[in-house]
């Protein structure tokens, strides 16, 4: 008799990981499947599934999954995983929190250099020969000493603003409630933060919760000297609203690693200069692609091993 699977893993965690995976656990691999949902009645007895915030979870799946207890989700995000879905049936959900952080921070930092010193622009200048073609490369702006404010001070948020010590920058934030822990000033609300500062960070979670929050009001409070860097979800800006803006000039600049219909990105925005753009790669390393793969894993063992997983959400 076949061994029944134990696992369903939708997509890969890296090859050591996803070999570490296979030597331990009976896996229904799944990574290719563009619709896993005929192939689950597969794994009847599986107890955990394997996805991403970019996969997702769907109720459906659940109903195929009979035996299922866990589910471990590459990734930090889990606003496209039906967590409702899974308390109802009292199955346990983890994320990848902790491990990106960092390298999320830094390309938050990367936009906003990019925007604000042309880097992205003077690259394409460079090689495209228009250096000594006549016409000047225009000049961009400061950034050390200028106010950075920092929208969802969680911990990419946090890891955001420790790196303003470094440019000699004034930091604030909002958030859902004060952290009164925080070394920096609070703002009571969006809008205020965005007046005060000359560039605006937003590293809040995706969701209804935060649907659109970045919308004209808040754009324009930001002025048409400020910048916009959005690494959290392309669904917290109104996307129609930023093109406006920018295009009109009552914004800055923008550096966008995340966009509202993703890889879909207004043709307006690719054609601007003042806009740095990147196809949502914030935890893109190597080393941390490996920490995230690892930690799924880590979730995986412990949930196999004790019934509880390491990082739930
Ligand atoms: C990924 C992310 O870059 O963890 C998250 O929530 O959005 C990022 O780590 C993204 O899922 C890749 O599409």
């Amino acid at each position: 008799m076949k061994p029944s699977h134990q696992i369903v893993q939708l997509v890969p965690l890296g090859a050591p990981m996803d070999d570490a995976l296979a030597q331990r656990y009976s896996v229904l691999r799944l990574t290719d499947a563009a619709d896993p949902s005929a192939r689950l009645a597969e794994a009847p007895d599986a107890r955990v599934l394997i996805t991403s915030v970019r996969r997702g979870l769907e109720r459906q799946w659940l109903e195929r999954l009979p035996g299922l207890a866990a589910v471990c989700s590459w990734g930090v995000g889990y606003e496209t995983l039906d967590i409702e879905a899974a308390r109802q049936r009292g199955i346990a959900v983890s994320n990848t929190p902790g491990v990106l952080d960092n390298c999320v921070a830094d390309m938050a930092w990367a936009l906003l250099f990019s925007v604000a010193r042309r880097s992205s622009m003077g690259d394409r200048y460079v090689k495209t020969g228009q250096w000594g073609a006549g016409g000047g490369f225009p000049l961009g702006v400061r950034v050390w000493g200028k106010k950075l404010g920092v929208a969802g001070m969680g911990r990419i948020g946090s890891a955001i603003a420790a790196r303003a010590a470094g440019f000699d920058m004034e930091v604030r934030y909002h958030n859902r409630r004060e952290r009164p822990e925080s070394p920096y000033a609070y703002e009571d609300s969006l809008a205020g933060l965005a007046r005060w500062a000359d560039f605006l960070v937003m590293a809040c979670p995706g969701g209804p919760e935060t649907r659109g929050i970045v919308n004209r009001d808040v754009l324009r409070a930001l002025g048409p000297d400020g910048i916009l860097v959005n690494i959290s979800r392309g669904s917290v800006v109104d996307e129609a609203a930023l093109v406006e803006a920018l295009r009109n000039g009552e914004l800055g600049g923008a550096g966008l690693d995340v966009f509202e219909n993703e890889p879909h990105v207004p043709e307006a925005l690719r054609n601007m200069d003042h806009a740095s753009l990147m196809p949502h790669v914030s935890s893109g390393t190597r080393e941390t692609r490996e920490d995230m793969g690892r930690l799924v894993l880590e979730n995986v063992v412990s949930f196999m091993e004790t019934g509880r997983l390491a990082t739930p959400v």
